[in-house]
């Protein structure tokens, strides 16, 4: 029996991504046993950027419950994640929960390679913005294997049933979770799968997905990407996100090296400055 876990992003109660998601448990052809967990259920507090948890394992200092999602994540089979969109990407609850993303590294070996699924919903078509952005960003950092991702539209709760065709991407992905990966038809990225792509000048490309840098051509009127590693690699593979998350604890010896210097920085900023406070 697989465990999947349903992460909803949105605090709606019985919305559209928290009926997406059931209609795409409903379609996974494979026993198994579906469990959601809202993200507004949850205490998340933001991050402090102490990097404690790189060096504590599984384990970041902030008292909420944090512990509580990572452990349902590591404990899951399969992901699928909804969320909709506020004003142009995905609502901030996914992003409060992906800032917490460096204690997610202690749990690479239980997290890594998942199988997911991602569905961000907007209540205007054209109006979503970066929400898949966002959404496959969430996906690739809590390192899952992509098996598709998409945008659908309804603004009502329930309004994108009045779309039969919405019914067969929940059956697509339900069906792709423990299956085949869809290959997506449109442009993307070769490394990551990306479809999202900074203009950097000329013809230079930037995958905002993978952040790897290459070029577009066009071939046969469509335009081509050609992507190459560079440093720091996130979720490609394993190994390196391994590597980068070496290079993340090193930065503490770096910084004693650096205290002296940093901290003379930081003292002309130091005084002579009013915050307001609540
Ligand atoms: C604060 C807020 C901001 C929104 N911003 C957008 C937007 O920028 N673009 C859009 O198409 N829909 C926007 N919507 C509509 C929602 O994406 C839409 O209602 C969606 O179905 C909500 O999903 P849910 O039922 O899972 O909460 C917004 C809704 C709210 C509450």
């Amino acid at each position: 029996m697989k465990k999947v876990l349903g992460i909803v992003a949105s605090p709606r109660k019985l919305g559209n991504s928290e009926m997406m998601i059931k209609e795409i448990g409903k379609h996974i052809p494979v026993p198994c046993e579906l469990k959601l967990l809202r993200l507004s259920d949850f205490d998340i507090k933001p991050c402090r950027a102490c990097y404690t948890c790189l060096f504590k394992e599984e384990n970041c200092v902030i008292k909420d419950d944090l512990h509580k999602i990572t452990e349902a994540v590591a404990e899951a089979d399969g992901l699928i994640v909804a969320a909709p969109t506020y004003f142009l990407g995905a609502n901030a609850l996914l992003k409060l929960l992906l800032d917490r993303g460096l204690s997610f590294y202690s749990y690479l070996d239980r997290f890594w390679g998942k199988p997911s699924v991602g569905i961000g919903i907007a209540g205007i078509e054209g109006k979503e913005g970066y929400t898949l952005l966002n959404i496959r960003s969430f996906l690739k950092l809590t390192m899952t294997d992509i098996k598709m991702t998409g945008m659908i539209y309804g603004a009502l709760p329930g309004e994108i049933f009045f779309n039969e065709e919405n019914k067969q991407i929940a059956a697509a992905m339900g069906k792709a979770l423990f299956g085949d990966r869809l290959e997506t038809k449109a442009p993307s990225c070769p490394l990551c799968g990306g479809d999202t792509f900074q203009f950097t000048g000329d013809n230079r490309v930037k995958c905002m997905l993978c952040s790897n840098p290459g070029t577009v051509e066009t071939k046969d009127g469509r335009p081509v990407f050609s992507i190459r590693r560079a440093g720091h690699e996130l979720f490609l593979s394993k190994k390196e996100a391994l590597q980068h998350r070496d290079w993340l604890r090193q930065m503490k010896g770096r910084f004693s090296e650096e205290k002296s210097r940093l901290k003379e920085i930081g003292s002309a900023y130091l005084k002579g400055w009013e915050f307001i406070k609540p």
